[in-house]
Order: C-alpha cells, then sequence, then structure tokens
C-alpha cells in the first residue's frame, strides 16, 4: 500500500498537502525507468467561502485519493478545482471528485487544458470549465489568484497559480522531480541532496525535448517578480521548496541551461566483445590524467544501465564520449536508442568525442557522426579502427580525449 501524506501546511490560509508515494510505478509514461518512484501531490486551501482544489493524483489512486480528501472535506464542498496541467497523472482522479462534488465546482485552466480534459474525460467534466487568460486574477474566498501560463511546462496547457496575499506559487510539474522524498519540504538539506539528482533525470526525461521553455518560463516569473517574493512553491511530484524557494527554480535554470559541474565527464559505450571495452579503458586512463572525473555507463552482455540514468547525466557533464560498436552496418541498437533519446531530450552545446571498432567495416562512427554534427553539440573528433586497438590507435584515442579536454576548458 503506498504511503499517503496528508498535512497541513499552513494555517491561515488553512492549506493541505495531499501526497501520495507510488512506488508501485516501474516506467513513468511506460517509459523512463524509474526506481526510486515518483510522488503526486494535491492540495487543498479553505479560505473565506471557498474550498480551492489544486489538481490530484493519477487514475490508478482514485479511491485513495477521494478517501484522503474526505478527511478533509466533504467533496460536495469544494468550489473550484484548479487544473494546472492535464497529464493523467495529476487529472486521473478529477473525474471522480466531480462525481463526489456533484459537479458543483467549477474548474479553472488554459484553454488548452479544458480542451485536452474533454479529450480525455468527456464532455460532463468540462460544463463547468473557467478559461483564464495569461496573469489574469480572480477573488476566489477573498484572495487574489493570478493564472500565469507557463506552456511547456511541461505540456501546451501548463499553468501555475500564485496566491498573491500569501505569495504561494503552485506549479504542478514545473519544480517537481522524480523519488520518494522521506519529508514533505526542503527543510532537510541530506533529503534534499539526495533529492536533486531524481529533479534532474525527471526535467530531462519528461521535459527535456522542451528545454529552451524552462530557462524562457522561469525568465517569464521572474520578471513578473514572483519567483524572488515567493514563500513557498508547491509542486505536483516531490519536495515543497518553503526553506529556499528560489532553489529548486534555480536547479531549473541550471539543468534547462546545461550548465556543467567542474571536470565531469560522461562516458557511454557498448562492448560486445571487449574491443570497445579496450579502447573506452584508454580514453578514461586519459581523461584521469588531466584530472577530469568520467562517469561512465556501459552496455556490455552483464549490464545494461537505465537509458533514464544517462540522460540525467548529460546536463551538468562538460563534455560527452561515445563508444560504438559497429552492428549490421548501424550503430549498436543500445547506444542507437540512447542516442537518439540524448538528442531529443539532451540536446545541448556540448563537445563530444566518438569513438568506434569493428569488425570489417566502420559504420557507426560515421553515422555517430552525422547525427552530432546535425545537433547542438559540438563534434571533437572520431577515433575509429578494426578489432583490438594498435599502439598507433591508442595515441590517437589519447589525442582525441586531449582536444576533448583543451574543448571543454
Ligand atoms: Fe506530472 Fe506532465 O505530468
Amino acid at each position: 500500500m503506498p504511503e499517503i501524506w496528508v498535512e497541513k501546511i499552513l494555517d491561515e490560509p488553512e492549506l493541505y498537502i495531499l501526497r501520495i508515494d507510488d512506488e508501485r510505478i516501474k516506467y513513468f509514461e511506460a517509459t523512463w525507468d524509474i526506481p526510486e518512484g515518483i510522488t503526486y501531490n494535491a492540495y487543498l486551501m479553505k479560505t473565506g467561502d471557498a474550498v480551492v482544489l489544486f489538481d490530484a493524483w493519477k487514475k490508478d489512486y482514485t479511491e485513495e485519493f477521494l478517501e484522503t480528501l474526505r478527511k478533509l472535506v466533504d467533496p460536495k464542498e469544494i468550489t473550484h478545482i484548479i487544473i494546472h496541467h492535464t497529464e493523467p497523472d495529476h487529472s486521473g482522479a478529477i473525474p471522480a471528485v466531480l462525481e463526489a462534488n456533484g459537479y458543483r465546482a467549477q474548474l479553472i485552466g488554459t484553454t488548452f487544458a479544458k480542451r485536452f480534459m474533454e479529450g480525455f474525460y468527456g464532455e460532463k467534466v468540462v460544463e463547468n470549465f473557467y478559461t483564464i487568460k495569461d496573469g489574469e486574477e480572480r477573488n476566489i474566498g477573498g484572495k487574489t489568484f493570478r493564472f500565469i501560463t507557463v506552456p511547456w511546462l511541461h505540456w501546451p496547457d501548463t499553468m501555475i497559480t500564485y496566491v498573491v496575499e500569501d505569495k504561494l506559487i503552485f506549479s504542478c510539474d514545473a519544480g517537481g522531480g522524480y523519488g520518494i522524498p522521506e519529508a514533505i519540504d526542503d527543510s532537510d538539506e541530506e533529503v534534499v541532496k539526495r533529492y536533486l539528482p531524481h529533479v534532474t533525470k525527471y526535467i530531462v526525461t519528461v521535459i527535456g525535448h522542451y528545454h529552451k521553455y524552462i530557462v524562457q518560463n522561469i525568465k517569464k516569473l521572474k520578471s513578473l517578480g514572483i519567483v524572488e517574493e515567493a514563500r513557498m512553491i508547491l509542486p505536483g511530484h516531490g519536495l515543497i521548496w518553503r526553506k529556499n524557494p528560489m532553489r529548486i527554480f534555480e536547479h531549473y535554470e541550471r539543468v534547462g541551461a546545461g550548465i556543467p559541474e567542474k571536470d565531469k565527464i560522461l562516458v557511454i559505450y557498448d562492448s560486445m566483445y571487449g574491443f570497445v571495452e579496450r579502447r573506452m579503458e584508454v580514453v578514461i586512463d586519459e581523461l584521469r590524467k588531466h584530472g577530469k572525473k568520467p562517469v561512465v555507463y556501459r552496455f556490455t552482455d552483464k549490464e545494461a544501465p537505465a537509458v533514464s540514468d544517462i540522460l540525467g547525466e548529460v546536463p551538468d557533464s562538460e563534455a560527452i564520449i561515445i563508444g560504438a560498436s559497429t552492428y549490421e552496418a548501424e550503430i549498436h541498437p543500445r547506444i542507437r536508442y540512447t542516442l537518439y533519446e540524448i538528442l531529443d531530450k539532451a540536446n545541448y552545446e556540448k563537445p563530444v568525442l566518438i569513438v568506434g571498432a569493428f569488425g570489417w567495416a566502420g559504420v557507426a562512427g560515421k553515422k555517430i557522426e552525422t547525427l552530432i554534427t546535425r545537433s547542438k553539440f559540438d563534434l571533437v573528433d572520431v577515433v575509429e579502427s578494426r578489432g583490438m586497438p594498435r599502439s598507433e590507435d591508442e595515441e590517437k584515442l589519447r589525442e582525441g580525449v586531449r582536444k576533448l579536454v583543451a574543448w571543454a576548458g
């Protein structure tokens, strides 16, 4: 049974978190390995004559959501339901909430959100839907709710809510992360440190395709002055940020911009029979000679790391080294898939060195070179040769690493 958290976050306005820890999930969006799990966070505010629900949980946990909600309020008393984003990890339980509510509550969201809710759950769900304009303010229960669109964080439908008097940002996906933190907020530094790598992995795998919008949208929120003054950031996944609310958006900005951690070099390779691996030993040795810290992921006949974990390593790497075998006149399938996802989700201006090995004809190196030159990444060199590397091949590999190190700075 997943753990459920119902905690009062504030007395005035009366605000609660409703969080469920989904440790049963294996593949987020049926794709991304997340052994670390994920939480779904909804919030309930009682203010004046209003009872406002902010998002909900995934459909699988509808019964648990209604049961948890009933501990705080009779669902019939909910006056407004704010739909920040319609992806069903947040909206899945909404139809059942509306039914329990007798369809009294007004839904609030963007035009896209209305369209998507209707597509997912039918016309009845959107019969009482109020469509916001970007920046619009509404008085709800004596508080000023400002709705700000943040398109592509994570879908075109997405918005955040800023409660002006209390300086609260309800941010849904933005500011969220994978993982099941042992606390509800950022007050314990150890919890935060363990959690942040899961945030990076979440950003890349979920929002990475749109990562330029991360920087754009945070810039927009900063220009409105609400990020600096926020008292609390309340995301739809993971920790609430109230000790240092700025920190999570700064983290998002760094990931969005691909700011590197000093000396970190990501090394990814396949090796079927050890030929690529022998080359990568040379590469790693040369990296260490230059004081670099290689982070290595390898696909062999004994191990296959999760591509989601590899993606999470890209944003803060200074550079990437890709080692690949030629396989049936193609890039080795595992590297092909990994590379495809990197180029889609983690396409940054970072230097890349390509290392290839082949039995009778080198194809992988050239194909990767074509893909890299069409991306934002900067191609430093391609070092590809047949069979076991000779001493001249080793020298070329070391030279390639030296060029990469010089490029990365
Ligand atoms: Fe957490 Fe894009 O949904």
